[in-house]
């Protein structure tokens, strides 16, 4: 019930108490109602409906790739998500996440770069933080946990408004400014459907023209809302009102009888004006009943509403899900000498992250740890050539060094069934020949952890979490029972810095060299 039909019953209720004094007839009924009036139509006035919380819904949590990007020199920090293989939604947020930046960038006078922190950061919560996309825009500015430090710059801040069935919505809301002035406060929401891949706007929920089919049911609700008991058909909107209407579209979100839409303060109408109602002065959220709605959708939002309450059906994202290294800050741990019996823990803690990796493994163990190779590729990491039996390969002949790469690329392929295409040296150890006899590129690193030496974890953790920069390429073993051990704790260091892990072929931006030797991504 709306605050507007309670106010309209309380004075029904004290003109019936009034009535039955004044003709001292008959004793009040103790179950009398206030009369309800014949509704004209369905479409009503409701709460804003409630954002759902990826915290309390972990299968949704589970098959997207929640985004937190933060450089305080361009006073920028935004929270998104993408939505694994559904490419048109995530073109359509990262073209709102690149605005974001720009415009960050623009108004700070500092372009956004990835940028990583010292640990302790806290970056690895990435969620969207429920509801933030609602609160007052000061408020968004002023915490720390959605805004930039400062409580000056810009924040993109997201909530899930739809997950049901094969179809996930979010609104992603940009506020830029101080919390004492606001100079910009935008949002818009995307819908993406896991099952065909498509991806619409909340307006393109709607077909065309349904802004004028609803134009009298919403003047109808609104005044409901205030207080009308009309009967009388509202007259047709003017185009100011069918523009304020067409801009409530955009605000589209499901609901669990329907479609909801919020009209910016300002609306007014002849009928409003009657009951004293200049123009509203408050956001009104206004439902359309599925049954309503279902002749003024696209196909995408009829399929959209058929999903209705059904329950969420995105699997779970395989692998990184989506990666862009130009966006955020990446990193590649590598793993070397396997795979081991360390290894399937290894990629146990990596899956719980939606982390991913790169396996130098050996030739030799390729037939043996077939099952462990097949797992890496089913679950988005990277298998590449670390030689047959891990010789110093400058001290082969060019045949020999052809043999001990070609005969593992054939292993690792058959095992894996994921193509080879780089070779890291043992002990880094290469030269000219060496690369010309290999035919490939040498993938090496720029951060040591020397994890050979078994510190002990502490030290481990610190030589593999500190030191990287975005592009940086880590060492360390899977054939170590104390870097499996360490590894928990290695991940969560780099994301807590807010990295991204990737494989090296992400790194590269999907692009891996095809010569030379190289450190670190360029
Ligand atoms: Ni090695």
């Amino acid at each position: 019930m709306t605050a507007g039909r309670r106010r309209v019953i309380a004075v029904l209720a004290a003109a019936g108490v009034a009535a039955s004094l004044t003709a001292c007839a008959p004793i009040a009924d103790p179950g009398w109602v206030p009369p309800s009036w014949p509704v004209a139509a369905d479409v009503r006035v409701i709460a804003p409906p409630a954002p759902l919380d990826l915290a309390a819904a972990p299968d949704v949590a589970a098959s997207v790739v929640p985004v937190r990007l933060r450089d305080d020199a361009a006073e920028v920090q935004a929270r998104t998500l993408f939505l694994p293989g559904v490419g048109a939604f995530n073109q359509a947020v990262e073209d709102r996440l690149r605005d974001g930046l720009d415009a960050a960038s623009q108004a700070s006078g500092t372009r956004y770069t990835p940028t990583v922190f010292a640990r302790g950061a806290g970056l690895a919560d990435r969620l969207c933080v429920a509801g933030s996309t609602q609160l007052p825009a000061a408020e968004v500015l002023a915490d720390p946990a959605l805004g930039p430090a400062g409580a000056t710059g810009t924040a993109l801040v997201c909530d899930v408004v739809a997950a049901a069935g094969t179809f996930l919505g979010l609104r992603v809301r940009a506020v830029s400014g101080s919390a004492e002035e606001v100079a910009s406060d935008t949002a818009s929401i995307t819908y993406g459907d896991a099952a065909t891949g498509e991806a619409a706007t909340a307006a393109g929920l709607w077909a065309d023209g349904a802004a004028d089919t609803l134009s009298a049911d919403i003047v109808d609700a609104v005044r409901r809302d205030a207080g009308a008991l009309s009967l009388a058909p509202p007259s047709a909107g003017d185009e100011a009102q069918l523009d304020a209407i067409r801009a409530a579209l955009t605000t589209t979100v499901p609901t669990a009888d329907g479609l909801a839409f919020t009209i910016a303060p300002g609306f007014s109408a002849p009928e409003l004006a009657a009951l004293g109602v200049l123009s509203t002065t408050e956001p009104l959220t206004i439902e359309v009943p599925a049954a309503a709605a279902a002749g003024l959708v696209s196909p995408f939002g009829a399929r959209l509403l058929e999903a209705g309450a059904s329950p969420y059906a995105v699997p779970p994202r395989v692998g990184a899900g989506w990666t862009d290294c130009s966006l955020t800050p990446c990193v590649a741990l590598t793993y070397d000498d396997g795979p081991s019996r360390f290894t399937p823990g290894i990629l146990d803690e990596l899956n719980a992250r939606g982390a991913v990796a790169t396996f130098f493994a050996l030739g030799q163990y390729a037939a043996g740890g077939r099952d462990t190779l097949r797992r890496m590729t089913a679950e988005g990491h990277e298998v590449e050539n670390h030689t047959w039996n891990h010789p110093n390969l400058t001290d082969l002949t060019a045949a020999q060094v052809a043999s001990q790469i070609d005969g593992t690329t054939v292993a690792l392929e058959a095992a894996s069934g994921q193509p080879v295409r780089v070779f890291r040296p043992p002990y880094g150890e290469y030269n000219a020949a060496t690369l010309a006899a290999a035919g490939m590129a040498a993938i090496l690193w720029d951060v040591d952890t020397s994890d050979y030496q078994h510190p002990s974890t502490d030290v481990l953790v610190a030589r593999a979490v500190d030191p990287p920069r975005p592009g940086s390429i880590v060492l360390v073993h899977d054939i170590h029972e104390s870097t499996a051990v360490a590894t928990p704790r290695i991940l969560d260091g780099l994301l807590d810095r807010g990295f991204t892990l990737v494989t090296v072929r992400q790194l590269f931006d999907g692009d891996l060299p095809t010569s030379g030797a190289w450190r670190r991504a360029p």
